[in-house]
């Protein structure tokens, strides 16, 4: 049993691009052995809008059905991937009664099992990213808060440009002989601590701002909604037997 993954309209590293699906499939529907089933879609990304999934819905089920007829296939199955957002700083979260009652005004073609995976909805919360802060600095008039981590550790909030909400956990002790490095009241610059500039800007959280009543060196800092951006993801000096292991310790 097979369908074929279909990744969106603009060039990318995965999946069929739209043009070359009737070939894929002509290709296909030639090998023994294969019962071709249907299309598996992924083109849809941090969605927060009910309205606009419901209609990717009934669009990726439309054009399943059509392209199915075109090329000769018994549709049975129409997977329509991801895509549904998280709500960051300000925003609305997606509103899945809504995204419900329209979803359920699709009426897919008799016999079709329309599927929907939703990644980083499901897992978000699942998670925090916890780093310490190692020092914390002003520059021209803006602060900086360093972490012990970055885009090495946790990585989508760059890619994304993503708002993070921030938490600081005080921690009374200061043991160094000297003042203790501490910003009040003001906004911050959340960075990693790596070199290249690039990365420095945009460490996990920085290229944002964040507001903290206060951030001391050495208080541990947690970003929550991070559950789907794994170390896995992250790390720049992970290798494939790693990311091996740590598959089969969460088999
Ligand atoms: C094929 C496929 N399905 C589902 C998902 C989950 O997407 P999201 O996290 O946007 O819900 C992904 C994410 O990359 C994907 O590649």
């Amino acid at each position: 049993m097979s369908s074929v993954p279909v990744m969106g309209i603009s060039a990318g590293q995965f999946g069929v691009a739209e043009p070359d699906v009737p070939d894929v499939v002509r290709e296909a529907l030639r090998l023994p052995g294969l019962d071709m089933v249907g299309f598996h879609i992924h083109a849809a990304s941090n969605n927060l809008n009910a309205g606009t999934q419901a209609a990717y819905l009934g669009w990726c089920v439309d054009w399943s059905a059509q392209t199915a007829r075109a090329c000769g296939i018994d549709l049975r199955h129409v997977d329509i991937g991801g895509g549904i957002g998280v709500a960051f700083q300000g925003e609305k979260p997606f509103d899945v009664a809504r995204f419900g009652e329209l979803a359920a005004r699709t009426e897919p073609p008799a016999g079709v099992k329309i599927v929907l995976e939703p990644g980083r909805f499901l897992v978000a919360d699942c998670g925090w990213y916890a780093a310490e802060v190692i020092d914390v600095k002003a520059s021209y008039g803006e602060w900086f808060v360093v972490l012990r981590g970055g885009i090495n550790h946790f990585q989508l909030p760059t890619c994304w440009d993503i708002v993070h909400n921030i938490a600081v956990l005080p921690v009374a002790p200061w043991p160094e002989n000297c003042p203790r490095p501490t910003a009040e009241d003001r906004r911050v610059a959340v960075v990693g601590e790596l070199c290249p500039p690039l990365t420095t800007y945009c460490c996990a959280m920085s290229g944002s701002t964040a507001y903290a009543p206060e951030t001391s060196s050495s208080s541990p800092m947690r970003a929550p909604t991070a559950g789907s951006s794994p170390y896995t993801a992250s790390s720049a000096t992970q290798s494939l037997s790693d990311i091996s292991s740590e598959a089969g310790a969460a088999r």
